[in-house]
């Protein structure tokens, strides 16, 4: 059984006045089910995962490829995990839109985090132009052909699917339209990895999820759980999804 996982992404929001949103989320939901996970800046890792024990787990939003050295600005895998990280997004569509990371940085970056120690949550997904054009499962599956390294198991990796017109736009995918690409997905890691990798693997919807929505979304073919931004910055929405996780 793959356990489900509700994954926080703050994204640039926060600074240590919201940590009170965790107290909330653990006073409320310390004992889910799901797996719950917050992401938030790099600048609240450590004080977050102070605060969070063990009941929620904290982690990054992106690290390096490599463990140390001439960088500016950039930080390792080694030093998330030094901080209390235990997961690490890669390849979010605003790195790669924003920073111009490709699937082979992707891939470098998900190695780096294994070889710390943390879980690697991959993020893919196709923009509108590619669903217009009938690309979405070409370009999907050479996303997670190109992002995601060999060696690949249920318990390093999560796969987050995240149609990029739907993040932060308020326009979730259908029900349909989520269920054709995670099936896709799953069949494409059982091609490569074996029915026991992928059936281990969690595949998480991502794209404006918030409590309204959760239930339909969780109740969709081979969707493990949810990779969610705006609507994890705030205690209460972020509880309401964690609850129609766990009800699902
Ligand atoms: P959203 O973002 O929930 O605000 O659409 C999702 C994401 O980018 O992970």
């Amino acid at each position: 059984m793959r356990r489900k996982l509700a994954a926080g992404n703050w994204k640039m929001n926060g600074t240590r006045a919201d940590l009170v949103e965790i107290d909330a989320l653990i006073a409320a939901h310390g004992g889910a089910t799901s797996e719950v996970l917050i992401c938030p800046p790099a600048t609240l890792i450590h004080a977050m995962s102070g605060r969070a024990d063990a009941r929620i787990a904290v982690g990054s939003q992106d690290c390096h490829a490599a463990t140390s050295g001439a960088h500016t600005g950039d930080v390792s895998a080694d030093m998330l995990a030094d901080i209390g990280a235990s997961h690490v997004i890669t390849g979010h569509s605003e790195r790669r839109a924003d920073h111009g990371e490709g699937d082979a940085d992707v891939a470098a970056k998900t190695r780096a985090a294994w070889a710390a120690g943390l879980l690697a949550i991959v993020c893919i997904g196709e923009t509108l132009a590619d669903r217009k054009s009938g690309d979405t499962l070409k370009v999907v599956g050479a996303q997670l052909a190109g992002s995601v390294p060999d060696g690949a198991t249920g318990a390093n990796t999560v796969i987050a699917y995240e149609p990029v017109w739907a993040i932060g736009t308020g326009e979730v995918a259908t029900v349909a339209q989520i269920a054709e690409v995670h099936d896709f997905i799953r069949a494409e890691l059982t091609a490569r990895f074996g029915a026991d990798v992928a059936g281990a693997m969690r595949i998480l919807y991502g794209g404006s999820v918030k409590p309204a929505n959760a239930a339909e979304v969780f109740a969709t073919s081979n969707v493990d759980g949810a990779l969610v931004g705006g609507a994890s910055l705030k205690a209460s929405d972020f509880g309401g999804i964690i609850a129609a996780l766990d009800a699902a």
